[in-house]
């Protein structure tokens, strides 16, 4: 029949693809009470790399193979609503592992991608050529290995002359001489269902641990007259598997490297990317200068032209354009319009705004706050639950008392009000428009516009008092 189609309606058909992912291990190694796939990597759960990958190729179907702390990883991923999961009560090796999924692929025919819940810096280019390759050369199974100067503690890949491989033998079952290939299982395939589980149920107990190594595979599908393939990934990297929280720490600088390599080269400078932290949600703008030590966290969002320096921290912000943030402030939740200026040693706590050009200095913090255009509070104050209009100048040490011990309540300053130095606002209190409070003020009752507010007591100058003193 099918020499009846023209070429092109083969061509056509798109080949089926599923994917899944083996998830159930303890990670001993971690010593962690947190399942090893939940451990991050730039903010998000190392498990999310591998499934977002398989999402990127189109699978049909992703199934997730749990165990250990099984329940914590769904409740984690719940937003990636497509993966389907399956529990591996025992852990009993990663031939074991990939069987379970058996039921979840009862009516597909086509290809399947395994992959690792640790190992996440693979990329979609790579899985492409892989699949590319097992496609090309018509394997029931391929996998993908890489070249190690220490293959210590891999599965070492022999293969015949014409490139098929032969076995993987592990680690415990080496000879010396095999002990010396460098050539090792990456720990991820793709493989042909379903002639996958079929070959899967001959996989006997391995003596030594106990457990049904997937890596026995190459010499059963070989007795069942199927080719095995290796596909030698170039960037070896991308197959580096997590198992301490060393390795946790490697991975995360390598994909720093990525994340950030991406800003830079679309217009951003970071001057020490060795030292810097860019969560995998954040964006920012073109012409952006980011200081050492800066960390962008959560889904913070920086406009064009925006300058961030030492030591700052950015969580869940978001910045307009051409806004400046000075060394070690610490902004978090909250928005600040262009050309803002902030810090150095600013806090600013969720909920606020800073609008546009409005100017925040050293050691004041802002929560729950809005700060109108053009507005000014430079030094050494507490700005809580309050709405302050446009063009106000707040005095260094200005306090708004928002908090009864009991209650919170809000203080309104309107546009072009000036507040004098060391006021406390008591709220609930509003200042009305272009009024003035003089400095020392204690602020408890509202304030009419464009009149003045004082409340402290008129000076006494007791003269010739130094002498007298010194007399007695
Ligand atoms: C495995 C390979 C080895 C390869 C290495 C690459 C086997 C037998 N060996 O060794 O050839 O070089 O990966 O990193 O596969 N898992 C389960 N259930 C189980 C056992 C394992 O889900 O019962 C999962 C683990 O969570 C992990 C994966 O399978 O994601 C691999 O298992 P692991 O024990 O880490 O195998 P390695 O010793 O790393
Ligand atoms: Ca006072």
């Amino acid at each position: 029949l099918r020499t009846f189609f023209p070429s092109f309606i083969k061509h056509s058909t798109v080949k089926k693809l599923a994917a899944i992912i083996l998830a159930a291990g303890k990670g001993t190694r971690m010593k962690s009470s947190l399942p090893k796939v939940l451990h991050e990597i730039a903010d998000r759960p190392m498990v999310f790399y591998p499934a977002e990958v398989a999402l990127n190729m189109k699978c049909q179907s992703l199934v997730m193979v749990i165990g250990h702390g099984g329940e914590q990883i769904r409740d984690r991923l719940k937003s990636v609503k497509k993966i389907q999961y399956v529990l591996q009560k025992d852990q009993s090796g990663s031939a074991h592992a990939v069987l379970m999924t058996e039921p979840a692929f009862k009516n597909f025919e086509g290809d399947v991608l395994i992959l690792s819940g640790d190992v996440p810096l693979l990329q979609s280019e790579m899985i492409r050529q892989l699949l590319e390759c097992h496609q090309t050369e018509q394997n029931a199974l391929t996998i993908a290995t890489l070249k190690l100067s220490d293959p210590t503690g891999y599965g070492r890949v022999v293969r015949d002359s014409e490139g098929r491989v032969l076995k993987i033998v592990e680690e415990t079952d080496t000879t010396e001489e095999e002990r010396k290939i460098n050539e090792v299982n990456g720990g991820l395939y793709v493989a042909k269902l379903p002639l996958l589980f079929e070959a899967l149920k001959k996989v006997k107990k391995n003596p030594i641990k106990k457990e049904y190594y997937f890596t026995d595979l190459p010499v059963i599908l070989q007795e069942m007259g199927h080719r095995v393939g290796g596909f030698l990934v170039e960037d070896s990297t991308e197959l580096l598997g997590v198992n301490t929280r060393w390795d946790l720490a490697v991975a995360e600088r390598m994909m720093q490297q990525r994340i950030q390599k991406k800003w830079m080269l679309s217009g951003v400078t970071i001057i020490s990317p060795e030292r810097t932290t860019i969560h995998s949600e954040v964006e920012i703008g073109e012409e952006g200068v980011i200081y050492p030590g800066a960390e962008l966290l959560g889904k913070t969002k920086i406009g064009r032209g925006c300058v961030i320096e030492q030591g700052v921290i950015l969580k869940d912000m978001v910045l307009e354009d051409r806004v400046t943030v000075k060394a070690y402030s610490y902004l978090e939740g909250s928005m600040v319009e262009s050309e803002a200026v902030i810090g150095p040693f600013a806090r600013i706590r969720p909920e606020s705004r800073v609008s546009k050009k409005a100017r925040i200095g050293n050691f004041v913090e802002l929560k729950k706050t809005v700060l109108g255009e053009g507005s000014k509070a430079n030094h050494l104050s507490y700005l809580g639950d309050a709405v302050i209009g446009k063009d106000v100048n707040v005095g260094a040490g200005t306090i708004t008392c928002n908090y009864d011990g009991d209650k919170k309540y809000q203080t309104h300053i309107e546009d072009r009000v000036f507040i004098g130095s060391d006021t406390q606002l008591v709220a609930p209190v509003r200042v009305g428009k272009e009024s003035y409070v003089g400095a020392g003020t204690t602020i408890t009752k509202n304030v009419p516009a464009g009149s003045l507010a004082l409340s402290r007591e008129e000076q006494k100058n007791i003269l010739g008092y130094s002498k007298k003193k010194k007399k007695k």
